[in-house]
């Protein structure tokens, strides 16, 4: 009686830490040889087809090298995020890709990794010292920020040119999570490309959102829209799809037509279902970056970390980009195999 309760004791313990490691969407830690590789993915919002693009070519890249496993895990707060660390050092992992669910959680990332004697590649969001400055020791890969939310701007003043919209009517709504330093550049970024096209600056009205997704930026818009009931146009500007998103379905809520709004988001792999819909919002399109690129290459220069001994470069800024739209993102998308 005691040996059997003991051993279903036991049994319990192994499945729930092979459920801990396992963590979301992820592969058996027990399926693979004693030989393979362990890497982890840690990713702050598995929700995001941008993360779960990235976690599928990080596993591209395990398969083409071999004898590699991707161990994916959520991490959507710091504890999450530190429990995932201490739980892949006991899987044997060697190192792990991550975009942390909040940058001034890089110093507690890197002392429990060098505890464990793991590697780290940061991605898409750079790590913040205890300062508040950039650890631009901890090599990272991300996006050409600046220039992909100048892009947005470029690309907004051009449609409100060929729209006809009056400057004196129209205003820019810039949801803003200045906090993340890829945000506040790809924000800014916008703005001083529709300020350099002459779009003028005072009626460019900035809201800042509490969450990085559609309900958080849903209400930082109504916020400034209720503000403004003289502007018939709006132009929205905001970090990734989601963000904009929130800033459409904001003025859809307040009575604005399809036709007097646009919105380019970023992320693109984001927008596939707006762009699906059989009638057009006022989401024109979103601007594709490479979460392959960031994916596949992170884990391959992971790998050759710890493999070879490569150290890999310390700042890798993606800057290719593509404009989506409701005619072109079917075969944009597939052209990059998405
Ligand atoms: C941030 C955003 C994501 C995505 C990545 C891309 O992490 O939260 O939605 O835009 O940047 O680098």
């Amino acid at each position: 009686m005691m040996n059997l309760s003991k051993r279903t004791f036991l049994k319990s313990i192994v499945a729930a830490s092979i459920f801990a490691v396992v963590g979301f969407n992820a592969e058996p830690v027990y399926s693979s040889s004693p030989d393979t590789i362990k890497l982890g993915y840690l990713v702050k919002q598995p929700e995001e087809p941008w993360f779960q693009t990235e976690w599928a070519f990080a596993d591209k890249a395990a398969k083409d090298i071999g004898n590699v496993q991707i161990i994916k895990i959520a991490v959507p707060d710091g504890e999450k995020t530190l429990n995932a660390i201490d739980n892949l050092a006991a899987s044997g992992a060697k190192g792990f890709v991550i975009c942390t669910p909040d940058p001034r959680l890089g110093p507690a990332i890197m002392a429990k990794a060098r505890a464990y004697d793991l590697k780290v590649i940061a991605v898409d969001d750079q790590f913040l010292n205890a300062a508040g400055e950039p650890m631009t020791e901890v090599p990272l890969i991300m996006m050409a920020a600046t220039e992909i939310g100048e892009r947005q701007g470029q690309e907004l003043y051009k449609e409100m040119q060929q729209r006809g919209w009056d400057v004196k009517d129209t205003a820019v709504l810039a949801i803003t999570a200045d906090e993340l330093d890829t945000a506040r550049r790809r924000t800014e970024g916008a703005i001083s490309a529709l300020i350099k096209a002459g779009f003028p600056a005072q009626h460019i009205y900035k809201s800042p959102t509490k969450s990085n997704d559609i309900p958080g930026a849903l209400d930082a818009a109504n916020a400034m829209l209720v503000q403004h009931p003289e502007v018939k146009h709006w132009l929205i500007v905001g970090m990734n799809d989601n963000t904009v998103l929130g800033g459409v379905r904001a003025t859809e809520g307040q009575g604005f037509k399809a036709d007097n709004v646009v919105a380019i988001g970023i992320n693109g792999v984001d927008a596939v279902n707006e762009l699906s819909k059989p009638n057009p919002t006022g989401f024109l399109g979103s601007l594709l970056p490479s979460p392959d690129v960031h994916g596949y290459r992170s884990t391959e220069m992971l790998y050759k970390w710890i493999k070879d001994g490569v150290e890999p470069e310390k700042y890798i800024a993606v800057q290719d980009v593509v404009f989506l739209k409701r005619d072109n993102f079917k075969a944009e998308l597939a052209k990059k195999g998405l």
